[in-house]
């Protein structure tokens, strides 16, 4: 258990995770309304474009929001199926869509040398290393948005509406090269994902830890076995920083919570192109980004903010609601959850059986329906 070194890391990135410049999200100064120059949400403004631009799939009809609905959470709110279907009907992705709210938080993906761990980067394996390095992976994916290559995107592009906005804000010349051009649509669309739609901070914790709303005895019970008993805390970290950063509910690191293979998950029959070992696929996780055999399993912590609107559950979709996520996490060494597909690197430490009675349980959920974000309109609204 590596507690303290985890949550002194989180501060130290928190507000400087990506772009080496300005985030805009609350609570991190810049941005917002301080006047000054407006390209950087000028930028992001553009992003948001391409976020939602359906064209820039092939066959055409697919954005980023079709499945990062903003919605729920930014995941993908069709609910037929565990792992989300590409822009070509019938290819269905290995991995559960995660919400991207607050991983512009996530620092770049790295070996660090105090925890002598991996941590950050984006995916539920880290393999992009940050916000813009993870743009062309859904753009090129056959079973997401399946374009060509980088340069049929930017021929799109510069053949569409956006191409006079693309120059206005990046210059004149952003489209001599393919490169140069696919850089610009990163960055914006990168810095749309650090802006404050997808950073907003306003669950009724957020406004509980600011002394703005209280919690009901439920929600109270549940934090304090978040913190305590479940032990939550120990990967998905609950406290402010020490000047008042809002906690993110995932320290960014990887672990393997023994969760057995779904054998709903569509990928499993897909055909070699899509899926070259066929049913008996098994997710090694981060041992793809790293080429270690003890990462093997080992998925990336997720945010907890707006669990109560992302299901499905964990990297494979496998768990349908949050009572059940919680009671694998309470009982999955008691049987009845199926077996770890990499019972050699599972953590056998800090989950498993965590006696937690059935009442504890419901305490706990009603704690994590507290980290929906919103929920100061949803106030004003009751008022009214
Ligand atoms: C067909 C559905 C689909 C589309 C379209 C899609 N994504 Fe995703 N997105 C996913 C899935 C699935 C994952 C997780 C994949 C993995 O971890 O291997 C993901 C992961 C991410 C992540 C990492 C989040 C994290 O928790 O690490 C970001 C950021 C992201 N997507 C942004 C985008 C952007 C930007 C676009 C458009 C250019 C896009 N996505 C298009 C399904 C989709
Ligand atoms: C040792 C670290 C660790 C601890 C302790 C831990 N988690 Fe997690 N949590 C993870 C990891 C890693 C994942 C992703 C696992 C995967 O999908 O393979 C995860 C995923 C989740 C998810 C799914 C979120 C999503 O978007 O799919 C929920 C819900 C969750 N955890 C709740 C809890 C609760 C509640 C507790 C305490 C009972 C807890 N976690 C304790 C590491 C941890």
């Amino acid at each position: 258990m590596k507690i303290n070194g985890r949550i002194s890391m989180i501060v130290t990135v928190l507000c400087t995770a990506i772009l080496g410049s300005t985030l805009l999200v609350a609570g991190c100064g810049g941005g917002g309304g301080g006047g000054g120059d407006n390209t950087p949400a000028d930028k992001a403004m553009l992003g948001k474009a391409f976020f939602n631009d359906r064209t820039l799939s092939s066959p055409g009809g697919q954005s980023c929001a079709t499945c990062h609905g903003s919605a729920n959470a930014f995941t993908d709110g069709r609910q037929d199926s565990p792992t989300s279907e590409g822009a070509t009907a019938g290819r269905f992705g290995k991995r559960q869509t995660p919400s991207i709210r607050y991983m512009a938080f996530s620092p770049r993906f790295h070996f660090d040398a105090g925890e002598q761990d991996y941590i950050g980067g984006q995916f539920w394996d880290g393999r992009a290393v940050d916000l813009k390095d993870q743009i062309h992976f859904p753009l090129l994916n056959v079973a997401e948005m399946n374009n060509a290559s980088k340069a049929d995107i930017v021929a799109k592009v510069s053949a569409g509406p956006s191409a006079d906005r693309l120059r206005a804000v990046y210059g004149p010349d952003v489209f001599s090269t393919t490169d140069q051009a696919f850089d610009a649509i990163a960055d914006s669309i990168a810095r749309f994902e650090a802006s404050s739609e997808f950073n907003s901070f306003t669950s009724k914790y957020d406004f509980y830890l600011k002394g703005r709303a209280t919690l009901t005895a439920t929600e109270m019970r549940g934090l304090t076995l978040f913190k305590g008993k479940a032990a939550c805390a120990n990967c998905h970290p609950s406290d402010p920083g020490p000047n008042g950063e809002p906690p993110l509910f995932t320290d960014f690191t990887y672990d393997n919570i023994g969760l057995p293979r779904n054998p709903n998950n569509r990928f499993l029959n897909m055909p070699p192109s899509i899926n070259p070992d066929g049913p008996s696929f098994a997710d090694i996780g981060l041992q793809q980004t790293t080429g270690r055999v003890d990462d093997a399993g080992r998925f990336k912590v997720p945010t907890l903010r707006n669990v109560a609107v992302t299901a499905p559950y964990f990297h494979n979709g496998g768990i349908t609601t949050l009572d059940q996520a919680v009671q694998f996490y309470n009982k999955r060494d008691l049987g009845g959850f199926g077996t770890a597909e990499f019972p050699a690197t599972m953590n056998r430490e800090e989950l498993g059986n965590l006696h937690l009675t059935d009442d504890e349980v419901t305490d706990i959920v009603a704690f994590l329906k507290t980290l929906t974000d919103g929920y100061a309109a949803g106030a004003v609204a009751t008022k009214a």
